[in-house]
């Protein structure tokens, strides 16, 4: 499966991505700071990104999660996961992303959640995809309503993000929502 739009792609993160993942890294570091978890100064180095990366392809074969770069041509412009995949009764995993501040405002993000998407219900045979975002958020509000997703909660205080208990409103969309909306 292509995932691919005219504008934006995403595709698996490899090894060899560690060195333009770091610059993206440093160059969005105060700008990720705000909607992270605190990150050691030690992060920010080839090591910690290429075990970051190493990580990620472990738990991409064991289907546990699924990492994937977002990019403009040929540019890693951006990360997007598909996390703590749950299968039985539930089908479901976690969304996160980013996009290089440089490059925000143009559709990046929801481009590549919708991708996303499609790899989840079609490729990853997933059920349900869910999403948590601070209320403040108003731009990653907006990607997940244009990318289908529904608000279904908020959760006081549910990560520690820059050092903080954050409260966060909880959305999500299912494989028959993402269906509908495709037209399918
Ligand atoms: C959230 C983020 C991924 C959006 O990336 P992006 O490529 O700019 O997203 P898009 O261009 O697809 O859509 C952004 C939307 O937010 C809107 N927006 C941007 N800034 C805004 C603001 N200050 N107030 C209101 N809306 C805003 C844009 O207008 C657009 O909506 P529209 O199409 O209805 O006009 C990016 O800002 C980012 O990486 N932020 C930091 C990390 C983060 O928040 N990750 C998500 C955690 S839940």
């Amino acid at each position: 499966m292509a995932l691919r739009t005219p504008t934006t792609s995403l595709r698996r993160l490899e090894l060899s991505d560690a060195d333009v993942l770091l610059e993206l890294r440093l160059r969005n570091r105060d700008f990720l700071a705000p909607f992270e978890p605190a990150r050691p100064a030690a992060y920010f180095t080839r090591a910690a990104q290429r075990q970051e990366l190493r990580d990620g392809l472990a738990g991409w074969d064991a289907g546990r999660d699924f990492t994937f770069g977002i990019f403009e041509g040929d540019e890693l412009i951006g990360r997007l996961r598909l996390t703590q995949v749950a299968r039985g009764a539930f089908q479901n995993a976690i969304l996160g992303y980013f996009v290089d501040e440089d490059h925000c405002g143009r559709g990046h993000a929801t481009a590549a959640v919708r991708l996303a998407l499609d790899f989840a219900f079609d490729s990853a045979r997933l059920h349900r995809v869910q999403a948590a975002v601070m209320p403040r958020n108003t731009p990653s509000i907006r990607v997940l309503e244009k990318s289908g997703f529904r608000a279904e909660g908020f959760a006081p205080r549910y990560l520690c993000i820059d050092g903080i208990w954050e409260d966060h409103r909880l959305y999500a969309v299912t494989a028959e929502d993402h269906r509908a909306a495709e037209g399918g």
